[in-house]
């Protein structure tokens, strides 16, 4: 039998030449299908608000007033003076325990200016220091405050989550403060030394907590819960918190692992390495030129603004520089830069 010549030659010349190609599609696929992953690797998708990051405070049910607050005049063991709950609760005169530790405060920082410049010693301490449901300013540089300020007066600077009472009544501050009252509170700030009062503790089972003070409230004598892909952060002693201490410590507890992984990524961000936040933030992520110092902030605010450089509701004079930084940036990626870059000295 000698067909086999013949059979070949049968073979229709469309056919002949679709066998040929094979090899080559089959090359394109590949490349096609490498693609994809590494698309799938590297995407500049948005994934939902970490609420974690963003504590709300449950509004009371319907119906029911907030509870009235307590009565008489409250002390701290670090200082000779008190305070009654009103003055302790009153956004235009900043409670300050300890005048003695911090320089002379600016009229606009100790008691704002009616009626919508709150005092910013209320929020953000006399110390400059801050609370983790707001940030730190001590320290940082004048010329990126006032960038802040303006784009928070502008409203190019918003929470990804609308609504949340800290970041309003710091938008209507913003709003109404004057150019000279900026730059005293600028000055201010800047002169003052940050501080680190967070404690970064890895872990998969966390106290049960409810959410007061725009921060986890942790109960210890409630049992526990898995702490999951979240960090959670509240005061280690929550009535001193309360009373508006400025040595009060917080806790974050974080997932098992993180603090290495955002020591990882903070120290090779990028293709080459290009946007490794020292590169910007400075040796120890402690600030350079104008760039602020982001060293033992609170994690929880720290992937706040991460994640709202992502979202786009942060925008500012200096914030294209982040966006290059955030594209590629996951949830994830965010938590683990946070726990780490919280556990730096300032
Ligand atoms: C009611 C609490 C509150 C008061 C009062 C307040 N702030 Fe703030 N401030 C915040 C919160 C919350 C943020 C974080 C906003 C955000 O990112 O969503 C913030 C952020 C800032 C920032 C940006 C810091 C950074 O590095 O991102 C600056 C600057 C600032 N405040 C200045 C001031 C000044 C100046 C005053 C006084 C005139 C003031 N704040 C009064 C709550 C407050
Ligand atoms: C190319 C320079 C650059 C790099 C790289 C960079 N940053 Fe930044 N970062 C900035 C600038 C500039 C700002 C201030 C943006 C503005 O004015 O809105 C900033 C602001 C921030 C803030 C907000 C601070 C505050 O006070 O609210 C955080 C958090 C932050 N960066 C984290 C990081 C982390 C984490 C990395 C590394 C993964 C990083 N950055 C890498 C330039 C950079």
């Amino acid at each position: 039998m000698q067909n086999y010549g013949k059979s070949r030659l049968a073979k229709p010349v469309s056919k002949r030449l679709l066998d040929s190609m094979v090899p080559t599609v089959n090359r394109i696929l590949s490349v096609l299908l490498l693609c994809l992953i590494l698309c799938a690797c590297k995407q500049s998708v948005l994934e939902p608000v970490p609420d974690w990051a963003y504590p709300t405070n449950p509004a009371p049910p319907p119906g029911q007033k907030a509870p009235a607050p307590p009565q008489g005049t409250f002390q701290i063991p670090t200082s000779k003076l008190s305070f009654t709950r009103p003055e302790l609760s009153n956004l235009f005169a900043a409670p300050d325990w300890h005048p003695a530790s911090h320089p002379a405060m600016p009229v606009v920082v100790s008691h704002g200016r009616l009626p919508e410049v709150r005092a910013c010693g209320y929020c953000h301490l006399p110390t400059g220091n801050g609370r983790p449901e707001n940030a730190r300013l001590a320290g940082l540089p004048v010329a990126y405050f006032v960038d802040q300020m303006k784009a928070l007066r502008d409203g190019s600077r918003k929470s990804s989550v609308e609504g949340r009472a800290p970041t309003i009544n710091m938008t209507k501050t913003a709003v109404a403060i004057n150019d000279e009252e900026i730059l005293a509170a600028a000055k201010y700030f800047a002169s003052l030394p940050p501080e680190s009062y967070v404690r970064v503790v890895e872990t998969v089972m966390v106290p049960k907590s409810k959410i007061a003070g725009w921060l986890f409230k942790f109960d210890a004598k409630a049992g526990e819960e898995p702490l999951g892909q979240r960090i959670l952060e509240g005061p280690e002693d929550f009535d001193q918190f309360e009373l508006r201490d400025p040595g009060t410590k917080y806790i974050a507890y974080a997932p098992q692992g993180s603090i290495a992984l955002g020591k990882k990524l903070a120290e090779t961000w990028g293709d080459n390495k290009e946007l490794e936040c020292s590169s910007c933030h400075g040796p120890g992520l402690k600030g350079k030129e104008n760039v602020p110092s982001i060293a033992g902030r609170a994690p929880t605010s720290i992937m706040r603004q991460l994640y709202d450089f992502k979202s786009g509701a942060r925008r500012g004079a200096k914030s294209s520089e982040m966006d290059k930084v955030v594209k590629y940036m996951t949830n994830s990626d965010m938590l683990a830069l946070s726990a780490y870059v919280a556990t730096l000295k300032p």
